[in-house]
């Protein structure tokens, strides 16, 4: 059996010069990596964001954990603070080039286990599905982008047509909270993650559904959700009650929210057996692939136990462990590489 982790991070060596040279920007994130005993920080300009291990920017370091953890491949996305949607068109189309071009040396330390995806300048739709091609010719596996851009979620035209674009070019796209809720309620015990991301990814599913964007993007389209799909599994009965008895719900979804459960794909990472029964339940397995959100605290520390030690059938921990996540990023051939 193939294992596969599907949510994991890279946050490539970016010294604060070079930072400041590609965003044009003081406060632009940059890695401090003089910390000693392996460990780094990340940085905000001049503010310490937060402490990270040497994994997260040390391909050997990776590959060592990946061996101890009996993980095959890791998909690897940039760190969200990484993606620059708020820099004006041109410095992020340099800034994603750069953090793209350092993510493909990452994975060619072990090209058979690291499956880099790209990112993309979100703002600048044009820009952004060129880099699409140029990276999917370049050999990533898809695109990593954040859930929402301002007020924009995912279903608004410039954003549905880059999702069309990717869907066109047979890029899978790997949907990560980002920009979360701030304020005093959320700063406070990571409540911003533990609470605002499941909330975050909620509402970009929602706002998919409810405006009857899945009627207009290719069926093809191959979508996931990061965490579980956040709060959205747990209270799908909520939203299909909502748009069964609100004319507001449902203006433009012709079909229930549970209808469409098999338009996208989440990750495992929810930590508890109970909840990924649910999630398997509500997905269905095959919609289930593992991830770890790997190398940060807030991950899954042993990368698939939730989905090894569960009460779940052998053939929907094959799936979910990695077969899954073999078609869904094209990585048949990469792993059939290794074993030959
Ligand atoms: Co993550």
């Amino acid at each position: 059996m193939t294992v596969v982790d599907v949510h994991a991070h890279v946050f490539p060596e970016i010294g604060r010069a070079e930072s400041r040279l590609l965003t044009g920007r003081d406060d632009g994130p940059w890695l401090r990596t003089t910390d000693g005993h392996g460990a780094g920080m990340m940085m905000a300009g001049g503010t310490e964001y937060r402490p990270v291990r040497r994994t997260l920017w040390d391909p050997a370091e990776r590959v060592a954990d990946l061996d101890r953890l009996g993980v095959d491949v890791q998909v690897l996305s940039s760190t969200p603070m990484l993606f620059g949607y708020g820099l004006d068109s041109e410095r992020a189309a340099d800034w994603c080039r750069m953090v793209n071009s350092r993510l493909l040396e990452y994975a060619a330390y072990a090209p058979d286990r690291l499956a880099p995806l790209c990112q993309v300048p979100l703002q600048d739709t044009e820009t952004a599905c060129a880099l699409v091609d140029e990276a999917m010719r370049q050999g990533f596996h898809g695109v990593h982008i954040g859930n929402h851009l301002g007020d924009h979620d995912l279903d608004h035209g410039a954003l549905t047509e880059f999702l069309t674009h990717c869907a066109e070019r047979d890029a899978a796209v790997l949907v990560h909270p980002w920009d979360l809720p701030s304020g005093p309620r959320f700063s406070r015990y990571m409540l911003a993650w533990l609470a605002g991301m499941a909330g975050e990814t909620h509402l970009t599913i929602l706002s998919l559904i409810l405006s009857g964007a899945f009627e207009r993007l290719p069926a093809s389209l191959r979508l996931m959700f990061a965490h579980g799909g956040g709060s959205f599994p747990y209270l799908l009965g909520r939203a299909d009650n909502a748009w069964h008895r609100r004319d507001l719900v449902r203006a433009d979804s012709p079909h229930p929210p549970s209808h469409y459960t098999d338009r996208f794909s989440v990750d495992s990472a929810v930590f508890d057996p109970g909840a990924l029964r649910l999630l398997v339940d509500v997905m269905g397995a095959e919609r289930v692939l593992l991830g770890s959100d790997h190398p940060f605290p807030l991950g899954e520390e042993h990368i698939g136990r939730l989905v090894r030690e569960s009460a779940l059938a052998p053939e929907e921990q094959t799936a979910i462990l990695g077969r899954n996540a073999l078609a869904f990023f094209g990585l048949a051939p990469l792993v059939k590489e290794a074993v030959r």
